[in-house]
């Protein structure tokens, strides 16, 4: 069988979530490609750090150029988060002849356009479908299942740290610090997360939204927003006798050539289907002027939902590179995994 070889940037909770769908879905995926999937190599800072996952010593390394100037390496995961850093190793990675997926929004939203025109000339594949509601598949949605819509509005909830924190505060009556340190425990969390609960998260995804589905580039920062450290208890009480919920929303709208795009804590009637979106789920809700109205729901953050997303993309790229590539949209059932309901 052929083999596909990847490199990790990064392990994770990101990281860690890929490794283990790898793992647990093994035979599903070779099948899937016709070909051999394997992690080669992955980068960490601290190859000692106890991760609570059984990955052989020698497949860790803290030499990026192991993994990015190997030959045999076809396609290389970018998971280690930050801008810079993460923006060069995309770079050596394309001039090296490397497909990359990324799930990280903050070097897709700022540097977006000047690495997809690397992609392009160097003749490769960037995929980034993780970096905007973790599990949902919102861009391949937008990009091809939209492709030939006019896209004029985008509202929703994209950040799971945030909406777990609200969830916790208004249902369980638990202070903002602790609801934080939950949701980073539960890996939710960027690794600085002011970025999550100050809005700045938001506005890297509703940036890349924007660029995807209405084709005009909008920095980050000039995308006005509010996050969701203001927010008290009280708040959220009084919010809840009127018969609303709060939740922190990203909006983006088109009007014959006017644009509106914000991010802040938004009041939602109780029995909007946006106010029962919990804890670290998302929901985005678009409109399209031949699909009409529709919404994206599930996990917007953590390991295996991102990861979920992230081998999506490794098996379109998969699917373009493998040379023993075959299209077998299902899996091939045994016959002990048919359970045909209704019969005896
Ligand atoms: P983590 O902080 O959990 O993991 C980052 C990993 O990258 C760690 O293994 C770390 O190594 C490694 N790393 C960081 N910087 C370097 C460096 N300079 N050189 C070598 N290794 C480095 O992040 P996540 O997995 O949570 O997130 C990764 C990316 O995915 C981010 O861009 C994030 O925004 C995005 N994302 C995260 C989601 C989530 O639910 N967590 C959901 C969707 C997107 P070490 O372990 O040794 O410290
Ligand atoms: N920190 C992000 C969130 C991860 O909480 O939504 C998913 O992008």
């Amino acid at each position: 069988m052929n083999c596909i070889k990847i490199g990790i940037l990064g392990l994770g909770n990101v990281g860690k979530g890929v490794w283990n769908i790898i793992e647990e879905n093994k035979n599903k995926i070779d099948n899937y490609l016709g070909s051999n999937l394997e992690i080669k190599k992955i980068l960490v800072r601290d190859i000692h750090k106890n991760r609570g996952i059984a990955i052989p010593q020698e497949k860790l390394t803290t030499n990026p150029l192991e993994i990015i100037q190997d030959p045999e390496i076809d396609i290389i995961i970018e998971v280690i988060g930050g801008i810079d850093t993460a923006f060069e190793y995309i770079k050596q990675a394309f001039e090296n002849g490397k497909h990359v997926v990324t799930a990280n929004k903050a070097v897709i939203a700022t540097h977006g356009n000047k690495l997809r025109a690397l992609a392009q000339r160097y003749g490769v594949e960037l995929r980034y479908e993780a970096s905007v509601g973790g599990g949902i598949p919102i861009i391949n949605t937008l990009t091809q299942s939209l492709s030939a819509n006019k896209i004029d509005e985008l509202v929703g909830i994209i950040n799971g740290t945030t909406n777990y924190i609200l969830t916790q505060m208004s249902d369980f009556g638990m202070d903002f610090d602790d609801a934080l340190k939950l949701a980073q425990e539960k890996g939710y969390a960027e690794a600085d997360p002011t970025s999550d609960i100050e809005g700045e998260d938001v506005a890297f995804k509703l940036s890349i939204l924007i660029a995807v589905a209405f084709g005009i580039h909008i920095e980050p920062h000039e995308i006005p927003r509010e996050g969701i450290t203001k927010i008290s208890k009280k708040d959220i009480e009084y919010a809840s006798q009127l018969g609303y919920k709060i939740k922190l929303f990203a909006t983006a709208k088109k009007f014959d050539n006017n644009f509106e795009f914000h991010v802040h804590p938004t009041l939602v009637p109780s029995n909007h289907p946006l106010a029962s979106v919990s804890n670290e789920f998302n929901a985005l809700f678009i409109r399209g002027n031949a699909v009409g109205e529709l919404m994206l729901y599930g996990k917007g953050a953590g390991s295996m939902p991102t990861g979920s997303a992230v081998m999506g993309d490794i098996l379109e790229i998969g699917k373009i590179i493998g040379t023993n590539y075959k299209s077998t949209p299902l899996d091939v059932v045994s016959e002990k995994h048919l359970n045909i309901i209704g019969e005896g």
